[in-house]
């Protein structure tokens, strides 16, 4: 079975699915979550879609080949380069990787929880960071030669299993591999709302960031762009401090955001059949929410961001990111009207993929 067809099935079985017990679902979109990236994997299209040239975009000296690509935690080791390449995205993003490799959560005998609620348009997730490890990544994004002009950016993050300084060290380390790998911007992903140790990332931002600025922005031995990614769940009063941090660092951008621990407000966007599943989800692991829930936060903060940036004139070129409930066009007009630059997408790039396969770029790209 390719792999269109087994995701079409998911979607064909998903009305079914909602009356099963809440924790049999999760168990199995858990693993058949693994199953079907591994055979994503090994299937390349043959056939290239190369998005038409009105649709790219030169940010920060790159070109983006249009204004979508994947979210962070998608390819987290850096698999399936030749694939997004091939299907037209706008950029391709490696990561979240840690300096050290990481199993990621595991609870009530359920490895990496996952689990979509199809008829929300929606997902939770509880996987704590998964990935090889940078030490080992970095070697694999070196090795990626760039096809189709599809520029390559990666998410790094501190590693919850080291404290302070040292977890400061580790990840400038990681960012210094990366950027002597070639790649062509970083992400710091300061909103995993998924780690054991609750929110380490929560606090001394500040310091955290003036480090990597001193540490790592100053010595950069390239124009390589680094942004920071925060949640969707930010307070838009918190916007000015936030922005102004990191005009004032030096950083060259932001994106809005991560997954979302509001689990009682996106409830009410949760159709009833799926509530059960949702309801054990968010109270057995918490973890973080996708998808359409997010759609109205992240255009608002990724608007707002941009309406302050116009209005602040930092000395930098600086873009703003969405990421949140993208999955049609309109959503890219709606970000492109707000002076957006660049959106990413995560939940839905996989129902998109249920109905076009490797045509999920071509398909949302060919109206605009
Ligand atoms: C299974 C899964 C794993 C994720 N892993 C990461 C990650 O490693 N790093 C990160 O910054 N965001 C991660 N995210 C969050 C996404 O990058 C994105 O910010 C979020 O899902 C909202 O976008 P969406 O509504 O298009 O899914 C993950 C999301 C999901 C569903």
């Amino acid at each position: 079975m390719n792999i269109k067809t087994l995701a079409q099935w998911e979607h064909v079985l998903a009305p079914f699915i909602a009356h099963l017990p809440a924790k049999m679902v999760i168990s199995n979109y858990s693993q058949s979550r693994l199953d079907f990236l591994k055979k994503l994997t090994e299937e390349i299209p043959t056939k290239a879609y190369q998005p038409p040239e009105h649709l790219a975009r030169t940010l920060w000296g790159i070109r983006f080949r249009s204004s979508i690509m994947n979210a962070a935690g998608m390819f987290k080791n850096g698999e399936c380069y030749d694939m997004i390449a091939m299907q037209g995205a706008g950029a391709y993003l490696g990561g979240t990787g840690t300096w050290n490799a990481r199993k990621g959560n595991e609870k009530e005998n359920i490895s990496l929880p996952f689990v979509a609620y199809r008829k929300s348009h929606a997902a939770s997730n509880w996987l704590g960071l998964p990935n090889n490890g940078d030490t080992k990544n970095f070697l694999h994004a070196q090795t990626l030669g760039k096809m189709l002009d599809c520029p390559i950016g990666w998410s790094v993050m501190g590693s919850p299993d080291y404290e302070s300084q040292e977890k400061m060290n580790y990840l400038v380390s990681s960012m210094c591999l990366y950027q002597n790998a070639g790649v062509d911007f970083l992400e710091i992903n300061e909103s995993c709302p998924n780690t054991e140790q609750g929110k380490p990332q929560d606090s001394n931002l500040a310091q955290r960031l003036q480090y990597i600025k001193e540490h790592f922005l100053e010595q950069r031995s390239r124009r390589l762009p680094v942004i920071v990614k925060f949640s969707n769940d930010t307070q838009k009063e918190q916007l000015p401090f936030l922005l102004d941090l990191l005009f004032s660092l030096g950083y060259d951008g932001v994106n809005f955001g991560n997954t979302s621990t509001q689990y009682a407000l996106h409830r009410e966007k949760i159709v009833p059949p799926e509530q059960k599943i949702y309801d054990y989800f968010t109270s057995t692991f918490g973890g973080g929410v996708s998808g359409r829930p997010l759609n109205e936060s992240s255009l608002e903060l990724a608007s707002r961001a941009v309406e302050y940036r116009n209005a602040g004139y930092p000395p930098q070129e600086f873009h703003v990111i969405r990421t949140g409930g993208i999955e049609t066009l309109a959503d890219l007009q709606a970000s492109a009207q707000a002076g957006i630059s660049l959106n990413q997408w995560f939940t839905g790039y996989f129902e998109n993929f249920a109905y076009y396969g490797h045509d999920v770029y071509k398909k949302l790209l060919s109206l605009l």
